[in-house]
């Protein structure tokens, strides 16, 4: 698509990612496979392989998928608090990746460096500006900072706090933005503000080529950004990260499934790390019931408070089109507001 300002803007988040569009799509575990991978990178975006609970052998086989069905760059995020990571991380630095995506909570130090050590390019999640600053000390390539706006797991910090107390503080490294984004017109003011590019998930969960349960997508276009809620956390003695999710059982079941956690860790019965690894099997697995058999009252719907933007299930290519031309013309508008 021809340009006429955004390509400028464009130049920071392309020179890292390797992209024509510094447009990413973010990772989302069960719906991240190799063909809506392909079909953003492709489009000349950039999306990453959710690590999330796949087995190593899958996974593996994932990534030579998406090689096949593109020659362009894309990811692979690692949730750090996930059964299998350790060893994911060890395959995914033995088949020498461009990018290594950590999520979930943050990674060692070690871990950065490790994956650095491969060849990869590495990119972390933060969701506060202690975090970020860890990242970057850690060695991190590139951030993305993540505001609580975002689907699935999620930090406390709203990305306007963020925005103020890290992109505009931090210029070390290219940082990429995230969290209740669904418009151009967004992109081009987050592009002003010095971000490197932006990250999309909830609109590309509805996209065509998402392998989502049709029940799931049908969700998505019909709520609204307050169905879109933040689990709370009950007690301290059970620490559990956010998630993100339209209002449904799931949501009440997870309730109920701290109170029973927070009473077996009073007995003695359990270790507050199996307490907390239940919790990720719970939202695996619920999430695994949503986009797979379309269990839309009981499964995970997690999605972002962008749910309320996003009103069809458009194909991959127009979603990234709209995205690239609405950017461009935002800015043309704020530079003729300047040319007065
Ligand atoms: C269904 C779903 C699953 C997600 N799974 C992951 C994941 O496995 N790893 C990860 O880093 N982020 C995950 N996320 C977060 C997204 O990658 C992204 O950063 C976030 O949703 C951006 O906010 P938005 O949905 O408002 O665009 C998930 C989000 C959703 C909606």
């Amino acid at each position: 698509m021809e340009l006429i300002i955004a390509d400028k803007f464009f130049r920071k988040g392309n020179e890292f990612l390797n992209t024509t569009y510094p447009i990413i799509c973010g990772a989302m575990t069960w719906i991240s496979d190799p063909k809506l991978v392909a079909a953003v990178s492709n489009a000349g975006g950039f999306a990453c392989l959710a690590g999330g609970n796949t087995p190593l052998e899958v996974l593996k086989q994932q990534i030579e998928q998406t090689k096949n069905l593109t020659s362009r760059p894309f990811g692979v995020n690692l949730i750090t608090i996930a059964p299998l990571y350790s060893q994911q991380l060890d395959l995914i630095t033995d088949l020498n990746l461009d990018y290594v995506i950590f999520a979930g909570s943050f990674p060692k130090k070690k871990e950065v460096q490790f994956a650095r050590d491969s060849g990869a390019k590495v990119m972390c999640f933060a969701s506060t500006e202690s975090i970020a600053r860890r990242m970057i000390d850690y060695g991190a390539n590139a951030l993305i900072l993540e505001g609580m706006e975002a689907g699935g797991h999620v930090g406390q910090v709203s990305l306007t706090i963020l925005l103020q107390q890290v992109l505009f503080e931090i210029p070390e490294i290219p940082i990429f933005v995230a969290g209740g984004i669904a418009t151009g017109k967004m992109g081009a003011h987050l592009l002003l503000m010095g971000a490197a590019g932006i990250q999309l998930a909830t609109i590309f969960a509805a996209a065509e080529e998402s392998c989502a349960h049709p029940d799931f997508k049908k969700k998505l276009i019909k709520s609204n950004a307050r169905d879109a809620v933040s689990t709370p956390q009950f007690d301290s003695n059970l620490p559990v990260v956010a998630v993100r999710a339209l209002k449904n059982q799931a949501t009440e079941q997870f309730g109920k499934l701290q109170l029973k956690l927070l009473a077996e860790l009073d007995q003695g019965n359990i270790s507050r790390s199996e307490a907390q690894n239940k919790v990720e099997e719970f939202w695996m697995g619920a999430l695994r019931r949503a986009v797979q058999e379309g269990d839309v009252a009981q499964g995970s719907l997690m999605a972002g408070q962008s749910v309320g933007l996003v009103k069809e299930i458009a194909p991959i290519n127009l979603i990234m089109k709209r995205l690239i031309r609405d950017i461009d013309q935002e800015l043309i508008t704020v530079k003729k507001l300047f040319d007065g």
